[in-house]
């Protein structure tokens, strides 16, 4: 698939199989992730990888998707470290680049995945669970597995209603 491909046919998988993802595939989607841009290079991911049931059991207690995260073979907590902040909207593009990155390339893999927002009103618990540093700040869980269907279509608005000025050089 060209990358415009792989783009288009990304969708949000909330239900896989079962089946083991991969280290190596793991390895490949945190590489992904780690290549995002950033302001200044500051680089202000970290990235926890959960894969035991109990862990699991737990993160699914903080969030309304508790059955995304239970069928999920991995999940992928990200958090920005706000020891190396800078400005903290940059810092916050910065890691949604590398989540999309991680996103592309689990669905370039034949896996699929799943961006968890809502968790973040239990972002506390979270971090908890995971007893991470007290400057890391829990942006996003990402669900990975390899998928039980096929998602349905997606659906964006058209170009025409997006672009509201394309000067003609
Ligand atoms: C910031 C953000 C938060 C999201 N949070 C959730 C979530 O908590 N639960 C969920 O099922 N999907 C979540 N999603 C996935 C969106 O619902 C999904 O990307 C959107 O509906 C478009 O569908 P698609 O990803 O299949 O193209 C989130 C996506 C983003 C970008």
């Amino acid at each position: 698939m060209g990358l415009l491909e792989i783009i288009r046919t990304r969708r949000s998988v909330r239900k896989f199989t079962g089946e083991r993802v991969d280290d190596a595939d793991v390895n490949a989607i945190l590489e992904a992730g780690r290549w995002a841009p950033s302001g200044l290079n500051n680089q202000p991911w970290r990235f926890a990888v959960v894969r035991k049931d109990k862990t699991k059991r737990e993160l699914a207690a903080a969030t309304r998707y508790s059955s995304i995260i239970l069928s999920a073979d991995v999940l992928i907590a990200v958090f920005l470290d706000r020891l190396v902040t800078y400005d903290r909207t940059k810092d916050v593009q910065a890691i949604g680049a590398c989540i999309q990155s991680m996103l592309l390339m689990a669905h370039s893999l034949g896996l699929g995945a799943c961006w968890l927002g809502q968790i973040l009103t239990k972002r506390e618990m979270v971090e908890r669970t995971l007893d991470v540093p007290g400057s890391f700040e829990l942006m996003s869980v990402i669900a990975i597995g390899h998928p039980a269907a096929s998602p349905q279509t997606g659906r964006r608005d058209s170009l025409q209603q997006l672009v509201f000025l394309r000067e003609e050089s």
